[in-house]
């Protein structure tokens, strides 16, 4: 039976990812833990710890403390926030993924990194994305992605340790908002068309990014972590795709469902920056290959499960 420590638990992803990990592993073998207290259910269903990645010696502590076989390392600084404060972002997503591997290392942990477009900068080939690729990213949260990728494959080169991941696209949920990213769009705009009937967008009509609904993006990261490692020919930072759209396409689909609906534009050029250069479309074709991922949620699929659940969320 695993035991399993996820870190930056309260955030986006971490708000799902433990439901799910603690219906499939059981709730007493999840350990979530971040540094500020988690909403709903993941402060209910199990145990909680507050933990601070930057600091190497409270996560050895959690791991050994909790006898963590597995880590999910979630936590990080999103890349909106993190131009806002570059070291901050370079302490927590660089220095809080060092301390996390060399802590697996000595404690013979398997571990789960995230990793996302963003580690793909105005160079790389937009549409499709290859999986190996210029990576010369323009954001810190970029650089750090990049920077990390690197280092999960170092520690399972040089140390052996059983380091695995995926490169999220933008993701779309409606458990938990977003901490900061420039894909947030995707997800504020549910809340302001129940709220309002209209939204103000900070990315162009035209920017198309790639884009996934959570149920997806947990799927890959508790799939790739349970794949048969013999199978895996490049391990960490797998392109994983989905759908792929722009705040117009969106609007449309988000019409389909509440007619009235109006979308406009109010564009942030830092944010609509960032987003030019990122990928358009990811090309998956190795998470295919090589442990059989296979998106559940298009476009439509996504937007008409989001209404549904928000809805009730917001009653
Ligand atoms: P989020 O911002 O919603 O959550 C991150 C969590 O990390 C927050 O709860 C925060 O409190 C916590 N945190 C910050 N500093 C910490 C520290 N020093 N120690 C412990 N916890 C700390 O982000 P998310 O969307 O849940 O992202 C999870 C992972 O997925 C990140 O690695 C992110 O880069 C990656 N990712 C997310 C997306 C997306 O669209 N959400 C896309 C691509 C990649
Ligand atoms: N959704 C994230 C962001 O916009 C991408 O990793 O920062």
């Amino acid at each position: 039976m695993k035991r399993i420590l996820v870190t930056g638990a309260s955030g986006q992803v971490g708000s799902d990812l433990v439901v799910t990990l603690r219906e499939r592993y059981g709730s007493e073998n999840v350990l979530a833990s971040d540094i500020r207290e988690p909403e709903g259910a993941v402060g209910r269903g199990g145990p909680f710890e507050i933990v601070d990645c930057t600091d190497h010696g409270v996560m050895e502590q959690a791991v050994v403390r909790f006898k963590a076989d597995t880590i999910f390392h979630l936590a990080a600084i999103l890349s909106a926030v993190g131009e806002a404060d570059p070291h901050r972002a370079y302490e927590v997503n660089l220095g809080g993924l060092e301390n996390t591997l060399d802590v697996a290392r000595v404690r013979e942990c398997a571990v789960f990194i995230p990793s996302s477009i963003a580690a793909f900068g105005p160079s790389t080939p937009p549409d499709p994305t290859p999986q190996v690729t210029i990576q010369r990213p323009t954001t810190i949260y970029g650089v750090t992605k990049v920077a990390g990728e690197l280092l999960a494959d170092y520690f399972h080169l040089r140390f052996g340790v059983d380091t695995r991941g995926v490169r999220y696209p933008g993701l779309i949920s409606w458990v938990t908002e977003p901490g900061g990213g420039t894909t947030d769009y995707a997800v504020e705009i549910f809340y302001e068309a129940i709220r309002k009937g209209r939204y103000t967008c900070f990315l162009k009509p035209d920017a198309q990014l790639d884009m996934m609904y959570m149920p997806d993006a947990i799927k890959a990261s508790i799939e790739v972590m349970e794949a048969d490692p013999v199978r895996l020919i490049n391990r960490n930072a797998f392109n994983i795709a989905a759908m792929q759209f722009t705040p117009e396409k969106l609007a449309d689909a988000i019409k389909k469902h509440i007619p009235d609906f109006t979308i406009d534009y109010d564009v942030d050029p830092l944010r609509q920056g960032i987003a030019d250069s990122w990928p358009k479309r990811l090309d998956d074709t190795a998470a295919r290959e090589e442990w059989d991922w296979e998106p559940d949620y298009d476009l439509d699929a996504m937007v008409e499960d989001m209404l549904v659940n928000l809805r009730k969320k917001l009653a």
